[in-house]
């Protein structure tokens, strides 16, 4: 990934998190998912009153991709407050679309401070059904 791209994965990021509907937890989470043809999806976290309905914005963001017709994910930016990780559900989520996709982890109020990582390492022995 070229550092313009990654610039632009972490602003769509950034910008998406102002739409994360987000009244019970009150933390805002931005994702947009690099896809293999360059493309860029993103999503935000959707709460819901029921709490177990809500869904990270991780999986918005990877849903909105497959469903605009791409299906090989290569990279994903994530911003919360914190640069929080994502999810056990998330990575095995993202796992579906990508063996080797990178992660960038960018802390919300300060999005100069971001870490790098992979999926490889969040989730490690991923399962998949495919029978090699
Ligand atoms: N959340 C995400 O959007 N991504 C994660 O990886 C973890 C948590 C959201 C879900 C919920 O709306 C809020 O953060 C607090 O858990």
């Amino acid at each position: 990934m070229t550092p313009e791209t990654k610039q632009k994965l972490t602003d769509a990021a950034l910008a998406v998190r102002k739409n994360a509907y987000a009244p019970y937890s009150n933390f805002q989470v931005g994702s947009a998912v690099l896809t293999e043809d360059g493309t860029i999806a993103t999503g935000a976290n959707i709460e819901n009153a029921s709490y177990s309905l809500t869904i990270c914005a991780e999986r918005v963001a990877a849903a909105s991709a497959i469903a605009a017709g791409h299906q090989k994910i290569q990279a994903i930016a994530i911003t919360s407050p914190g640069a929080a990780a994502p999810c056990g559900a998330c990575r095995q989520f993202l796992a579906e679309f990508g063996t080797e996709i990178d992660i960038i982890l960018i802390d919300a109020e300060n999005p100069q401070d971001f870490q790098e990582t992979t999926l490889e390492k969040l989730l490690p022995q991923q399962f998949n059904l495919k029978k090699d």
